[in-house]
Parts: structure tokens; C-alpha cells; sequence
């Protein structure tokens, strides 16, 4: 189960000594989410894969702000807790359950939100699914589903909010890439080449989108700490991961979340076209 809150407690730096102890989830859990954007108040800000792990610390995040949320996601009964964390927030957020792999319906129910948000300034792209494969298991069907989970959403609800965002006068996509692809791990062929895939997709929809002032950037998260992530985590590995990074601590989905409110913000107005990294220093 996600913890009822991990905004408000500062992150203990790991004592160099220590570095072999990989720190736990409570030891690392991390605030971070202090800074305030006027900007963001009342802003229409939709999320994919929004009910759980960084998804879930960007809708909180944005909430916090005063911003109007709108997010999908397949899990009802984590989005539904979220919400109910979240009731007494400026704006409440606004839920909707669908699978971001079905893009056609995708289309319709993000129009759902942006009739229900009154219209759409901000949207994150972060809902993907880092399953575990071989080579030799990959077939055309399982290429499609992981391409449809990991990229092509990203492309069609984009499409589908850039009309408003033009008629408005500008807006913010944000997509979340990944470490992975960069550092060319095993057994995540389809989801590297998908993550490779949103830096281009960035790069070329800020391109075409620019002159409507329309911000498109790539956020690359290093290995978060999510409810998701633990099950692959052995004491090893952590430890790994920590002596790879340049500042010995575990990321929480908190930091990620901090780099997309900014992002999002009118304080990165010339910030377009790029890959902002929140790793630790890793790669
Ligand atoms: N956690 C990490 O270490 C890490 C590292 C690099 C990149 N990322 C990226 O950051 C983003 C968030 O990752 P996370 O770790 O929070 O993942 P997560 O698996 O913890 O959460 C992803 C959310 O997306 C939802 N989701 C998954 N498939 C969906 C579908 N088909 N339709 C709708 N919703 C769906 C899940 O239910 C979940 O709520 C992803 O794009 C991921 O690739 C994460």
C-alpha cells in the first residue's frame, strides 16, 4: 500500500561511512515539495498513471499548488485513496479510470477531463509499465501492447490536448522518460526503446509546438523508490544504486515530482526541447 504522505519530512543525507547500509524507505523519505508557484494556481493539469508511485506525488504535488487535476490510471482503488487524501485541497482532483494503451478511448475519456477541467494548461505523460522480458519472448502483438503502454499514448494524448492548449495561447507537456535506456539494462528491451522513443517525441513536438508557446520537455527520473520498484530491490542492488549515484540517498517520488512542478511553472518559460534529469548524479 502507497504511505498516506511522503511531502513532509527531510531526507536524511547518508553518512559516507554508511554506504553500505542501503537506506530504507523511511530513512530516505523526502519533502522536497516546499517551493510555491503562483502560476500554477488554478491551472487545468491532467496526469497519466496518476493513482500510484511518481504519478501519485505529482497529482498531490500539483494539488498542493491550488492547480485543477484531472488523471487516468487503471488502479481506481489507490486513485480514490489519493482523492481522499486530498479533499481538502483547493481543487479537488478529478479521476478517471482507463488504460492508457487503448488510445482511441484514451482520446475520448481525456476529453471527458478537459470538459470536466473547463479546459487543459499542463499535461504529464507518465503512466508506463516496466515489465521484465526476454529477447526471445518479444512477438509483433507484445512489441504493440509495450509500445502502446510506454510511448504511443504519450503521442495521441498530447494530440489531444494541443488544440486547446493553442486556442489558449500556449501550454506545458511533460513527458517522463528514464534512466534505463541510457544506461542499457537487461531484460527491458521494449521499455528502453519506448523511453528512447519520448526524447524524440519531445524534441520534435516542441519543435512544432513552440510557436504557440507550447513547452514540451523530457523528465529522467534515475531509479525512484516506488511501491512499484521494490519488488525487483535486493539490499545489493540498492546499494548498487547508491554507490553509482553521486549523492548517496534514495530518490522519492517527491523529487520527480519537484522538477515537474517547476517545469510546469511559468518560471521555466524558456525551458523547451530538453532532458531534465533528477538521478542522483547516476549517469
Ligand atoms: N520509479 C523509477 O525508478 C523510474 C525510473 C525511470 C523512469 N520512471 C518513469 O516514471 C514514470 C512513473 O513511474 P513510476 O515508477 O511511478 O511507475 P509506477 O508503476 O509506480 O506507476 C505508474 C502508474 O501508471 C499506471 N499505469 C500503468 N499502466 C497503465 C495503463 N496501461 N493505463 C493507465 N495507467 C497505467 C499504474 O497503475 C501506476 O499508477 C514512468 O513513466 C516511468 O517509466 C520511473
Amino acid at each position: 500500500m502507497t504511505p498516506p504522505h511522503t511531502l513532509h519530512h527531510v531526507p536524511e543525507p547518508v553518512p559516507a561511512d554508511q554506504l553500505h547500509d542501503a537506506p530504507t524507505r523511511e530513512s530516505s523519505e523526502a519533502p522536497v515539495m516546499s517551493a510555491r508557484y503562483p502560476s500554477l494556481r488554478d491551472k487545468r493539469v491532467i496526469v497519466t498513471g496518476g493513482a500510484t508511485g511518481i504519478g501519485e506525488a505529482i497529482v498531490e504535488g500539483f494539488a498542493l499548488q491550488g492547480a485543477q487535476v484531472g488523471f487516468v490510471d487503471i488502479l481506481g482503488g489507490p486513485a480514490q485513496d489519493l482523492i481522499r487524501r486530498l479533499a481538502e485541497a483547493h481543487h479537488v482532483p478529478v479521476f478517471l479510470e482507463q488504460d492508457v494503451a487503448d488510445a482511441a478511448a484514451l482520446g475520448d475519456t481525456l476529453a471527458g477531463l478537459v470538459e470536466a477541467l473547463g479546459g487543459c494548461d499542463v499535461l504529464i505523460n507518465n503512466a508506463a509499465s516496466d515489465d521484465r522480458h526476454a529477447l526471445d519472448v518479444v512477438t509483433p502483438a507484445y512489441w504493440d501492447q509495450r509500445l502502446a503502454v510506454n510511448l504511443k499514448h504519450a503521442f495521441f494524448a498530447s494530440q489531444g490536448v494541443w488544440p486547446e492548449m493553442k486556442a489558449n495561447g500556449g501550454g506545458v507537456i511533460l513527458n517522463l522518460g528514464s534512466i534505463s535506456w541510457h544506461l542499457g539494462l537487461d531484460d527491458l528491451a521494449l521499455y528502453q526503446i519506448a523511453k528512447a522513443g519520448i526524447e524524440g517525441l519531445t524534441r520534435s513536438l516542441a519543435r512544432e509546438l513552440g510557436p504557440f508557446n507550447i513547452r514540451v520537455n523530457t523528465i529522467i527520473p534515475g531509479n525512484v523508490q516506488t511501491e512499484r520498484q521494490m519488488r525487483w530491490y535486493t539490499p545489493e542492488g540498492e546499494a548498487e544504486i547508491i554507490a553509482a549515484q553521486c549523492l548517496k540517498g534514495r530518490l522519492q517520488p517527491t523529487d520527480v515530482a519537484a522538477m515537474a512542478l517547476f517545469l510546469a511553472s511559468d518560471d521555466a518559460r524558456f525551458c523547451t526541447a530538453h532532458e531534465y534529469w533528477v538521478d542522483g548524479g547516476w549517469r
